[in-house]
Parts: C-alpha cells; sequence; structure tokens
C-alpha cells in the first residue's frame, strides 16, 4: 500500500493530482468553500479556549490541492494574533505541492512543506487533517487455526498479484471467525501519537475527519478507487487510489498514548451543521439565482446527508489536558 500511494517514481500521489471530477475522487473541500471556513471558525474558537497560546502555527497533513488550506485562512485573516499564522504542510506528492503553492500563492511567504510532521517547528498547533489517515497504510491480519497471521501479496501460479498469509502473526485478544481480517495502521497511529505530544507540550488544537468505524474490530476495509467506482486493489498497482477505514479508537489512544484528550468522534453530518453550516449555506445564497442556491443545497446534502459523507465520515478532536472542553457539538 505504501509502495503503490507513494513510490517516487510510479505512485499514485507522486505522479497525479487525484482530486475533482476529472480525477478519481472528490473531498469536502472541493465539494464547498463552506467545509474549510468551518473548519477555520473552529480552529480560531478552540485556539481561544486553549488559551490563544502565541506563535502558533497552521499545519495540515496531506493537503491535496490546498483548497481547505485557502478556506481557513480565509477565517483566520479576521482573527486578531492569527491574521498572519505561519503555515505547514505536510505533503510527499511533488505534483501536489505545486498545485497547493499556486492556490496559495497569495500567502507564498508564510508557507512553508514538510516531507513528515518531524520537520515542523515545536509550536502550538492549530493542525487539520482530512482524509490523510485512510491514505497511510495498513497491515492486515486473517484469523487462521486460532492465530491472527500477516496477510502478504505475493504472485499466484500465472505471475498475477495474489492474496496469500505469511508467516508474521500479531498478539491481540479479538477473538473472530476463520478467514476474519484485522486492520492495524502502524502509520496512522505514530503520527497521532506525535500530534498528541506536540499538543500535550506546546499547546493548540487539532481536528482530523475521515471515513472510518468507532470502535477497533474485525473487517476488511482496503479499498480501490479510480475514476470514482470501486476497483480491485491488486489490478492496477499505483494507478488507483487504495485507502483504508481509519479505526478512531485506535487513533484515540494513540493521541491519548501522546498526553492530549481526544474528543468524539461525531458523524461530520452532526459537527457542520451544528457549527453553522445551514446559517452560512443561507448567507452565501442570498441575493444568488436558482442554479446558486441549488448548488449549495446540493454540496449541503453531500457534506451532511446521512446517505452522504454525514455519518460514514467523522471529526475527532484533539485538545491539551489541561483546557475546557473545545466548541465540538457534543459538548456544547
Ligand atoms: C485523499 S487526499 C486528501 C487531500 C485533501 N486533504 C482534501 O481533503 O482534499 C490525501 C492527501 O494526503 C497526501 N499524502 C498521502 N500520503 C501521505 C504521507 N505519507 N505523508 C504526507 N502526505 C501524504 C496526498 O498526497 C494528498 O495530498
Amino acid at each position: 500500500m505504501a509502495i503503490c500511494l507513494g513510490d517516487p517514481d510510479h505512485g499514485y500521489y507522486t505522479t497525479r493530482d487525484p482530486l475533482g471530477a476529472a480525477g478519481d475522487f472528490t473531498t469536502a473541500p472541493e465539494i464547498s468553500q463552506m467545509f474549510g471556513e468551518i473548519v477555520g471558525a473552529w480552529l480560531a474558537h478552540a485556539w481561544r479556549l486553549t488559551g490563544a497560546p502565541p506563535g502558533a502555527r497552521l499545519v495540515e497533513l496531506g493537503p491535496g490541492r490546498g483548497t481547505l488550506a485557502a478556506d481557513v485562512l480565509r477565517v483566520l485573516a479576521r482573527i486578531p494574533g492569527l491574521e498572519g499564522i505561519p503555515v505547514d504542510l505536510v505533503e510527499t506528492s511533488p505534483v501536489l505541492r505545486k498545485r497547493q503553492a499556486e492556490t496559495l500563492a497569495a500567502h507564498a511567504g508564510r508557507v512553508s512543506w514538510h516531507d513528515r510532521l518531524a520537520g515542523v517547528p515545536g509550536a502550538p498547533l492549530l493542525l487539520v487533517a482530512n482524509e490523510f489517515f485512510d491514505a497511510l497504510p495498513v497491515r492486515q491480519f486473517v484469523r487462521a487455526a486460532g492465530a491472527w497471521r500477516e496477510r502478504v501479496v505475493g504472485l499466484d501460479g500465472t505471475g498475477a498479484l495474489a492474496f496469500g498469509i505469511g508467516p508474521g502473526q500479531i498478539e491481540t485478544a479479538f477473538d473472530a471467525p476463520e478467514g476474519a481480517i484485522l486492520e492495524v495502521s502502524p502509520a496512522a497511529n505514530a503520527i497521532a501519537e506525535e500530534i498528541g505530544a506536540r499538543i500535550a507540550r506546546n499547546g493548540g488544537c487539532a481536528i482530523v475527519f475521515d471515513y472510518g468505524h468507532r470502535r477497533t474490530a474485525p473487517g476488511d476495509t482496503l479499498q480501490a478507487v479510480r475514476r470514482h467506482g470501486y476497483s480491485d486493489p491488486l489490478a492496477a498497482p499505483g494507478e488507483s487510489d487504495l485507502t483504508a477505514h481509519v479505526d478512531f479508537e485506535a487513533l484515540a489512544k494513540a493521541f491519548r498514548a501522546g498526553g492530549a484528550v481526544p474528543h468524539g468522534p461525531i458523524g461530520q453530518g452532526e459537527f457542520l451543521l451544528a457549527l453553522g453550516l445551514l446559517e452560512r449555506a443561507a448567507r452565501l445564497g442570498r441575493g444568488r439565482g436558482t442554479a446558486a442556491q441549488e448548488a449549495l443545497r446540493a454540496a449541503v446534502e453531500r457534506l451532511a446527508g446521512p446517505d452522504a459523507m454525514g455519518t460514514l465520515f467523522k471529526a475527532m478532536a484533539v485538545t491539551p489536558a489541561d483546557v475546557p472542553p473545545p466548541p465540538f457539538p457534543n459538548a456544547i
């Protein structure tokens, strides 16, 4: 999964911009500016609640086309103390870095790029990650004869890629029927722990959106998407987007292991609606024609509708241990 997505010459992300109608998939910030604006308002409010620490930096993990960062910055430009906030983008794809630089050209002097979170200077963070954790590689283990054996990729008799069972094992208390699959993402957990440690040490807050499940449970969620449809994960390595659902229970544990406090997850729809999605749509639609109103209505439905991104996609927030709860809908 790591090679298919990140190989310097042939990796899916390293060789293309996969977003948008002409690409393979569309993300929340690409659906509407309202998503990033609400994230910006949330970050600003959470920053104030955490004591408005000076020297804060806006950090985005996996910033895609830079659209979310641009929408967040439009909001932060109105917040005293955050107007000129430095921006750190953690991005491995050269193609997308170029795209981000174009989108954020107006902020050129204060944007830096990093291969990993470790490169971001120590400071209070306003961190956002949308559909980042699902792109990190998972390891899968198959229940076989009472053990969890690692699922591997090899070649079948015809020379085609095929799944098999390797010698590696994992010890866990989970029991499941023969053939069940358990996924773990050491890469996602390590980054979440690092975020937790930075927030515990330097202050700030984080908000993460992704599709996934609340509780750790067996299930095969590895999927390949190409041109807005599902495909076989082994069919065209490097040509389709590979993702796995995010295990929010594991992520919460990792944030806590770093020393910070996770909040949620709650549905993306619940989060956006509680923070004013309908009010923002009404404001943007005021005085505009039927087509614009209809586009806004459709965007609200896609971002927050239970059959669209409202329920499967979830939001999780992270704050330091010693501050009041953040503006998170179930805490309002
Ligand atoms: C699904 S896209 C999401 C883009 C953007 N957040 C959005 O919502 O439109 C995943 C992003 O993560 C980046 N990415 C994937 N693996 C990464 C890694 N290991 N480190 C940093 N960025 C990564 C991709 O290049 C891309 O920008």
